[in-house]
Parts: structure tokens; C-alpha cells; sequence
């Protein structure tokens, strides 16, 4: 099966020193639109692992679309990144034997990018919309009738002689992606048959992920390394493989021909500052500050970023999710809080 790319796929936001951090579940410049992601994502959905809830619904649309040889319904997937929309959009492509066609909103500024990109499509192949929450009005206008009734609507002509021409269109799947579900308009949203969220894997999946992957980079790791591994990965497919490629290299300057193992990945991980929950610079020198300069919190989030030397919008859009979810940090109407369990992960006592 081939994927037919079209246009960049550009980075979520890319403003920040915090950009460059070898934890971030956005896509670094040289994973983007390279056959480096591609040689590492699952070709099926039993290739695809954890996300069992997904798989279960997509498996029995798929198998019922085949069955009636229609196309499958319209998938909106969101979720933070790195956890598998894209690859999941070519999975179910090639479960339904059809092509699929990457694009993402943001090369879909024209009315013509859509238009044309819709009339190439044969029977039942996958368009996948990358980003779809950032689609031009007029995009999304013509994207309506299409996912609908399998039809454009072109105005042909200017001014009184202007008329509307309706052009048909093969059936087709669209899948889409997006970071922010919230930001979809709802007449997009409920054009979508089947929506789903993709959730943070669990340390076992991971587990399995960081395994298939080493094989397929021909790393010989341990059972105990791909624990380590998961257990840094912040719960994201793509920082497993980035830590993995980062091991590697490790490996190769060392001149290690034997097995990796969980030592050799924490001596590997310190020189990028990642530790064995997956926290790095920025995330413990968040936590530091707190403890050092702030008895712990509360403090507020500008105070905190001036500290920092940071601005408070990618302090709370890019260091502090994780930390949240770890539960290692607190939003507390008064400010930002170090809790017990951000203590002791840095060494301090608790307090009552
Ligand atoms: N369920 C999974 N099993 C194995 N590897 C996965 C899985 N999900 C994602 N990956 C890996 O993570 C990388 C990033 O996934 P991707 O689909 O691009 O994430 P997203 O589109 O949500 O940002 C892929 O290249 C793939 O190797
Ligand atoms: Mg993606």
C-alpha cells in the first residue's frame, strides 16, 4: 500500500526553546514527512498494540464495511500526539485493501487543494486530515457536502453568471486528527460517524511497544531495558522510539555489540537529562524552583515563569502536563504546588 503525502505536515507550535526537548510528543523537523516514522508504525491492527477499545469498534466497522462493500464511515481520532492517530488512519487503509491519502489542514488552504485531492480519490480510499481543527472555512464548507452525499459544489463563473455546478465523487473514508477536539466546529464533528479518544498507553502496552520497536531497529535489548524504556516515555509511542534511537547511538559510539541493558539505558538517558519517570531539565527544574525559591508553593504560574526564564504560555502548555499527570505537580486556586509525590521524586521530605 502506498501513502500519498501531500503538502508539509507542520509542527503543532513552534515557539519555544522547549521545542527541542527530546521528551516532547510533537514531531521533531526530521520525523516529520520522513520514512523514519514510517519504518516503525504497525502495518495492522494486530500489529497495533493497546487502544484495545478503538481497535475492537474499528475492527468490527471495518469488517462490516467490507462485508457490504461500501465505504467505511467518516473517523474523527483525537488525543495528545504521539500516540498513533496517523498511524492508525494507515492501518485501517490498509485493513480495507484501499490507498491512503495523508494531508494535513494546514496545506489545505485553497478551495483547489481540497477539490482536487477529493476528485483523485478512487472507491473507498482514505483521505486522512491531519490537524483537522485548523481547516479554512472554505475548506471545510466544501469538506460538508462531500462527507455527506459524496458531493462538491463548485461555483463556476463570476458575478449574475455565476452558477453552482454539483460534481460526484467516489466514496470515501475520511479519517481525521486533532490535538483539540474542542476546537472543531460542531457541524464538522457530527459528519463523523465513529469518534475516539486515544488515551496515554499503560506501562505494560508501552512495554510491548519500546519491544517491537528495538527489534525493528535490531537493538538487543533486555527485558528489563524495555522497562526502563516505557517507563520513561511519558506514556508516548513516539518518545519511546526517539529514546530508542537516542540508545543506539549510545550503543554505537560505545562500540556495544552485546545486549542493552537497563544500566547502559540510564547511562544512555542521562546524557539527555531524561530520568526513570521520563521528567527532564525543564520538568525538574519546574519542581526545583518551586521547592527552592517557593517553600514548595503555592506560587503563581507568572512568577514562576519569570523565574524561569520562560513565558507562562509554554510553561503550562508544554512543561506542565505531564508533571499534572503524574500527579507530581498541583493547580491550586492560589497558584502552582508541589505535591508529596513531586517531593520525593526529587529527594525532598514530605509535608502534612
Ligand atoms: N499502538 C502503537 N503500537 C506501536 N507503535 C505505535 C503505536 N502508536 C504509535 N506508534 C509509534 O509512534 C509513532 C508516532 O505515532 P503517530 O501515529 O504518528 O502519532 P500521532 O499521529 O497521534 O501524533 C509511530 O511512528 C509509531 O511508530
Ligand atoms: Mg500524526
Amino acid at each position: 500500500m502506498a501513502i500519498v503525502s501531500s503538502g508539509e505536515i507542520q509542527a503543532h507550535s513552534p515557539s519555544s526553546k522547549a521545542r527541542t526537548r527530546v521528551v516532547d510528543a510533537v514531531p521533531m523537523k526530521e520525523e516529520m514527512n520522513s520514512s523514519r516514522e514510517d519504518g516503525l508504525r504497525p502495518r495492522s491492527l494486530d500489529d497495533y498494540i493497546g487502544q484495545r477499545e478503538l481497535k475492537k469498534v474499528l475492527d468490527i466497522a471495518v469488517k462490516a464495511a467490507l462485508g457490504r462493500g461500501e465505504a467505511l464511515d467518516h473517523v474523527l481520532l483525537y488525543g495528545p500526539p504521539g500516540l498513533g492517530k496517523t498511524t492508525m488512519a494507515v492501518v485501517v487503509a490498509e485493513e480495507l485493501g484501499v490507498k491512503c491519502r495523508v494531508t494535513s489542514a494546514p496545506a489545505l488552504e485553497r478551495p483547489r487543494d481540497i477539490v482536487g485531492l477529493l476528485l483523485s480519490l478512487q472507491p473507498r480510499e482514505v483521505l486522512f486530515i491531519d490537524e483537522i481543527h485548523r481547516l479554512a472555512r472554505v475548506t471545510e464548507e466544501l469538506l460538508y457536502p462531500a462527507m455527506e452525499d459524496l458531493r462538491i459544489d463548485l461555483t463556476v463563473g463570476k458575478g449574475s453568471t455565476s452558477r453552482t455546478r454539483a460534481l460526484d465523487l467516489n466514496p470515501f473514508t475520511l479519517v481525521g486528527a486533532t490535538t483539540k477536539a474542542g476546537s472543531l466546529s460542531s457541524p464538522l464533528r457530527d459528519r463523523f460517524g465513529l469518534t475516539h479518544r486515544l488515551d496515554f498507553y499503560s506501562l505494560e502496552d508501552l512495554q510491548a511497544i519500546v519491544k517491537r520497536a528495538a527489534d525493528l531497529l535490531d537493538l538487543p535489548l533486555t527485558q528489563n531495558a524495555c522497562k526502563e524504556v516505557a517507563g520513561r516515555c511519558r506514556g508516548t509511542p513516539r518518545i519511546a522510539n526517539r529514546l530508542l534511537r537516542r540508545i543506539r547511538d549510545f550503543a554505537t559510539v560505545m562500540g556495544t555489540d552485546a545486549v542493552i541493558n537497563d544500566q547502559l539505558v540510564d547511562e544512555a538517558l542521562k546524557l539527555h537529562s531524561v530520568d526513570h519517570r521520563g521528567l527532564d531539565g525543564s520538568d525538574r527544574r519546574l519542581l526545583q524552583m518551586l521547592l527552592e525559591e517557593h517553600g514548595g508553593g503555592p506560587v503563581g504560574l507568572e512568577t514562576l515563569a519569570a523565574g524561569l526564564g520562560e513565558d507562562a504560555a509554554t510553561l503550562e502548555a508544554v512543561v506542565e502536563p505531564y508533571l499534572l499527570q503524574l500527579g507530581f505537580l498541583r493547580r491550586t486556586p492560589r497558584g502552582r504546588l508541589v505535591t508529596n509525590a513531586g517531593r520525593s521524586h526529587l529527594g525532598w521530605p514530605n509535608v502534612q
